[in-house]
């Protein structure tokens, strides 16, 4: 147990999306601010002097002023088994997964290797400020064990699931239907709701699961109603091609995963750059969610996500941000909405940096429907923070002395900032990354 502490700083946290570059009613804001974090929640938020007047006599201050703190950054999408696949020279997404990703992925039918890469797996989300992570696994079972058991040790809410893949793939890196729905169902037994951890049914993408896989996929999503779902949508446009031959009767690829029940609110579809406006549609009325992957989709060329038109249309699609390691190149969040804020601007569209922030924390929460524990630095939440310092680097601190605003830092601090930038991560109220 960790005893009661103030936190004082410049406390940042949002309490909707915000609508504009001015929009000031969007987030709370204290200059001098105290948040009084108790066995892993946060228990107050306000100004310093009156957190302090509030608080147990014997309450411990850190002062982490001038820094900002700020709800701990989530990411929505990314590969634990991808880590030594991150920077593959490949000409795009089917190449990459043929000659790299499928090859690199087999070594996790060592549980010796899961559990070696999964200390490094933590302590680098724990280095980059990441305190929320949505992961796919290998198709190994005990690549989830190895990922789940190295959250726990760290009391980390993660996410995360065993990939489902029967098809199109090396026969190393296959289950069957059966085994495919006999091992998920043994991770959700063994994992789901002990410490702080979240099962997530991972049908891995159309193009290597079988019809026969589909329906056990879909099965487990109306055995399981209250899991995540996640699984890759529409990134390539070779991959579109391809799945729609192999799933001729569907009316597009949004409609293959409609078909099998698989579209809800809780449904995470990785990249869903290219969908028309039908498709547009059914994520609206399903409520799914579109996972946007900057630096991946640049680093494949997979294409540019129409971010402001999901946004902004009639029916809005509601979006998620994420690095999606190891097609992403950068573990960090801040580099992810950098790489998101140039995709916009290739795209003649803006993304300024309140919502570059929201995103990162609250956006991300809500869309995991996560944002009543996770996300914000509103009282009761989960005390999982980050701790940042504008003035990591000298180029940045240069910069910073010509600074006045709030935005203009957090501006900054996304453009040039990275893992120097995180001075500090907690999680569930214990400082972890000047623990590593
Ligand atoms: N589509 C199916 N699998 C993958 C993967 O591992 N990475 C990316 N970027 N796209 C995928
Ligand atoms: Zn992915």
């Amino acid at each position: 147990m960790t005893p009661p502490r103030i936190l004082r700083g410049r406390l940042l946290s949002f309490n909707r999306r915000p609508l504009s570059i001015s929009d000031t009613e969007s987030y709370v804001y204290e200059d001098d601010g105290g948040l009084l974090i108790s066995e892993g929640r946060i228990l107050a938020f306000g100004p310093f002097e009156t957190v302090l007047l509030d608080a147990p006599e014997d309450c411990e201050v850190v002062d982490h002023r001038p820094n900002l703190i700020l709800p701990g950054l989530i990411d929505t999408h990314l590969h634990f088994p991808q880590m030594q696949v991150i920077g593959s020279y490949a000409a795009n997404l089917l190449e990459w997964l043929n000659t790299y990703t499928f090859v690199e992925e087999q070594r996790f039918a060592d549980p010796a290797h899961g559990a070696r890469i999964a200390v490094s797996f933590f302590d680098e989300m724990i280095r980059q400020g990441t305190t929320t992570a949505v992961a796919y696994c290998s198709v190994h079972k005990a690549s989830a064990d190895a990922y789940f058991a190295e959250a726990s040790k760290r009391n980390m809410l993660m996410l995360g699931g065993k990939v489902l893949m029967d098809c199109n793939a090396p026969e190393a890196l296959t289950d069957t239907p059966q085994s495919a729905y006999d091992d998920t169902k043994a991770v959700i037994a063994d994992w789901h709701g002990k410490a702080r951890n979240h099962v997530v049914i991972s049908p891995r993408f159309a193009l290597t699961s079988s019809h026969e896989q589909m329906e056990v996929t879909g099965a487990l999503a109306r055995e399981f109603p209250d899991l995540h779902i996640q699984t890759h949508l529409s990134e390539n446009t070779a991959e579109i091609a391809r799945a729609l031959e192999l799933y001729p009767e569907a009316q597009d690829y949004t409609d293959i995963y409609a078909r099998y029940d698989l579209l809800g609110a809780k449904t995470l579809l990785g990249h869903a750059i290219h969908l028309s406006e039908r498709e547009r549609d059914v994520l609206n009325e399903t409520g799914a969610v579109a996972v946007h992957c900057p630096t991946s989709n640049l680093f494949l060329g997979s294409g540019l996500f129409p971010f402001k038109d999901y946004e902004t249309r009639d029916k809005p699609v509601r979006i998620a941000v994420a690095t999606d390691i190891g097609g992403g190149t950068n573990y960090s969040m801040l580099k992810t909405m950098d790489e998101a804020y140039k995709i916009q601007q290739l795209r003649g569209e803006r993304l300024n940096p309140l919502e570059s922030f929201f995103a990162m924390t609250l956006g991300n929460a809500e869309a995991l429907s996560l944002s009543e524990r996770i996300g914000t630095l509103a009282p009761d939440s989960d005390a999982d923070l980050v701790v940042l310092d504008a003035r990591a680097t000298p180029a940045m601190a240069l910069k910073m002395d010509a600074i006045t605003t709030l935005v203009e830092e957090l501006f900054l601090l996304q453009t040039m900032g990275d893992d120097r930038a995180i001075a500090e991560t907690y999680v569930a109220g214990s400082p972890a990354k000047s623990a590593l």
